[in-house]
């Protein structure tokens, strides 16, 4: 089983490898499950550029060919996403939006973070998983980054000490995540 972490921010000085790097460190450990992390930074998607709907599989830019081509490798997906503004980055929602099949029925686990855990983007970006017919872990976590978390570089200074606290309840989501991806209970593609 092959599950994919995917970046959701792009910008400069993010602290999303940082945490990205942390929750593959703290995954349960499977011999049949690969963990992938897909940074949206290297993908460099335009805004979206397609003339046809994606789900007519009509794709007629190779960026959007490469793009689907790394999303069909995986069976799940982790969305990692920080809170812009009460919402999920606009780069997040643009690489979503180029696909449409390679989404459907996927199990996906949300992570969230910001100043106040991010729960309001995951939210959002919950409405989207469930839009596009993916299969949403009930387990959002949403990691808190207190202002005297972070270093004068940006970063998190000590991000297992900081994030301690939500080892556990990232576990059990990505319980939650294998359990649906292993389900012989699929929904209808
Ligand atoms: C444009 C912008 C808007 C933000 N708005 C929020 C917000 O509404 N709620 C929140 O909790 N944090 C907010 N933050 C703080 C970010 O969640 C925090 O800086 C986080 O590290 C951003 O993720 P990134 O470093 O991967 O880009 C905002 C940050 C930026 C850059």
């Amino acid at each position: 089983m092959k599950i994919q972490l995917i970046i959701g921010s792009t910008r400069p000085g993010r602290v999303g490898p940082q945490i990205a790097n942390w929750i593959i460190a703290n995954l349960p450990e499977r011999l049949e499950t690969e963990y992938e992390i897909v940074d949206l930074a290297d993908q460099k998607l335009p805004l979206f550029d397609e003339a046809m709907h994606p789900s007519m599989n009509q794709y007629a830019h190779n960026h959007t060919k490469a793009w689907s081509e790394k999303i069909k490798e995986a069976d799940a997906y982790i969305f990692l996403t920080p809170e812009y503004n009460a919402g999920y980055p606009a780069s997040l929602k643009n690489a979503i939006d180029y696909l449409f099949h390679e989404w459907t029925a996927k199990p996906v686990m949300i992570v969230s973070y910001g100043v106040q855990g991010g729960g309001g983007a995951s939210a959002q970006l919950r409405q989207v998983t469930e839009r596009l017919r993916m299969q949403p872990t009930p387990l959002s976590p949403a990691l808190t980054i207190g202002r005297d978390m972070s270093g004068e570089d940006g970063q998190i200074k000590d991000i297992n000490e900081a994030f301690k606290p939500y080892v556990l309840s990232l576990y059990e989501a990505a319980e939650e995540l294998l359990a649906i991806a292993s389900s012989e209970v699929a929904v209808v593609a």
